[in-house]
């Protein structure tokens, strides 16, 4: 059974609606972006076997993507049971998703504590220095209050950083519950 296995995590990615959660999973999954991907209605997961460098085993990923849409909430505590891994994903162009990761941060944690977990920005591709508004003192300050192990700027549609995120978390997670 997956479950019972020593080197199995489970992963939410989590953030506001329309961050681009399911594209960087879908990406990841699948080396390609899947454009309009349909607005996650609840939560779906996926399994992926990950290798990492000088890890001889080959840790398995059961990732978890929430909707997040306010509406489902209360559909969204039961799922974070048991979760060892948690990406905190924003959208680069919007303040305010970058804004509500603090309470994000206290949905997850009254729930399942402080997991390993690493903080996203997603849509590099959509900005550029001068359009640039999340400023890296400001990510240091979230980083620092999600006690996140790494900080990655992803564009889930060119496929940058993307493999990263996961790869950084899983290892995080096997030094973590395995060392
Ligand atoms: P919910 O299911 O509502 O929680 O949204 P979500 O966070 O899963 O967002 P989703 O993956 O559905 O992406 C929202 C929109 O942003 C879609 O139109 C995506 O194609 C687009 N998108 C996601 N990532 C990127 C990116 O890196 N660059 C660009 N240009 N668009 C992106």
């Amino acid at each position: 059974m997956v479950g019972s296995n020593q080197f199995f995590y489970k992963v939410c990615i989590v953030g506001d609606s329309e961050v681009g959660k399911t594209t960087l999973i879908n990406q990841y999954l699948k080396r390609r972006f899947v454009p309009d991907a349909q607005r996650t209605i609840g939560s779906n997961f996926f399994v992926k076997y990950v290798k990492i460098p000088n890890v001889k085993n080959v840790l398995t990923l059961q990732v978890w993507d929430l909707a997040g849409q306010p509406r489902f909430r209360w559909v969204r505590y039961a799922f974070y049971k048991g979760a060892k891994g948690i990406v905190y994903t924003y959208d680069l162009t919007r303040r305010e998703t970058f804004d509500s990761l603090l309470t994000w941060k206290e949905e997850v944690e009254s729930k399942i504590g402080v997991q390993p977990n690493v903080l996203v920005g997603n849509k590099l591709d959509l900005i550029n220095h001068e359009t640039r508004i999340i400023r890296l003192e400001d990510t240091n300050n979230l980083k620092q209050a999600l006690t996140a192990r790494e900080y990655f700027e992803t564009s889930a549609k060119l496929g940058t950083k993307v493999e990263d995120v996961f790869s950084k978390l899983a290892l995080e997670m096997y030094n973590t519950f395995n060392e």
